[in-house]
């Protein structure tokens, strides 16, 4: 079986393409385990709900080209858009803000499987200190700096209430932090070298209302 290699180190991907690479990942690790050694882009296409031309655009860009007839081999494309995604190591990282949802970020156990493992939470309110989470514990945030010149944290998750993001991120930022998963509704200006990456939940509510609403247009016509 030839697979051609192409020397990943050295070629620009693009965002759109980058923007993709979680989905097929998804999916080729579901094929994985359900025992899938190749597949077709056509099927991945059905499978996905993507045109088989965009991912054969797509996964050219990895050196994962389907030989015709045969299909693509599942494990080398799953195994080299983890690559891609830094997903090929392991990234410390902790939950400023342990309420609603730092405490549901820290209870979902798949983020270590990606490799991602959760080393500790902080919080201001007394009332939460000690407390632990599958087994990690929640700090104050006066524990703060002395924890992250100890450990190797790369990643800090900012679920604390917006009115405090700014401020906390800069604390972070100043103590080595590079990489910030902002959940608070605010932008953050940050240097340049630090990496942030803002998710709203409710973008993607407005998404799925404005497809109830398309839905029902068409309905009426
Ligand atoms: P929450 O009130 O349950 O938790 C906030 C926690 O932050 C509390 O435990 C509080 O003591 C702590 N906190 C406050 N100031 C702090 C500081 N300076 N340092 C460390 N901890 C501090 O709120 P919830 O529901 O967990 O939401 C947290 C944040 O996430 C809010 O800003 C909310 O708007 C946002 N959010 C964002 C979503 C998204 O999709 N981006 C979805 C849901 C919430």
């Amino acid at each position: 079986m030839r697979w051609k290699v192409v020397n990943l180190e050295h070629r620009k991907i693009s965002r759109a393409v980058i923007s993709r690479l979680p989905r097929y990942h998804r999916y080729l690790g579901d094929l994985l385990e359900e025992g899938v050694e190749r597949i077709s882009s056509n099927d991945l296409s059905k499978k996905m709900q993507v045109t088989a031309s965009q991912i054969r655009q797509d996964l050219n860009n990895f050196g994962g080209f389907g030989q015709q007839g045969y299909g693509y081999n599942v494990k080398y494309l799953y195994t080299e858009i983890g690559k891609i995604l830094g997903l090929d190591k392991t990234h410390n990282f902790i939950i400023i803000g342990a309420g609603n949802l730092g405490q549901a970020l820290a209870n979902y156990a798949s983020f270590e499987r990606s490799g991602f493992i959760l080393k500790s939470l902080f919080d201001v309110n007394p009332r939460l200190e000690g407390v632990s989470i599958r087994g990690v514990q929640v700090r104050m945030m006066d524990e703060l700096v002395d924890f992250l010149a100890d450990n190797e944290i790369e990643i800090a998750a900012l679920t604390i209430p917006k009115s405090k993001a700014v401020e906390v991120a800069d604390i972070l930022v100043e103590n080595g932090i590079k990489a910030i998963w902002n959940f608070a509704h605010t932008d953050l200006t940050l240097p340049k070298d630090v990496v942030v990456e803002s998710v709203h939940l409710s973008d993607s509510l407005m998404q799925l209302s404005y497809n109830i609403n398309q839905r029902k247009e068409v309905h009426k016509k």
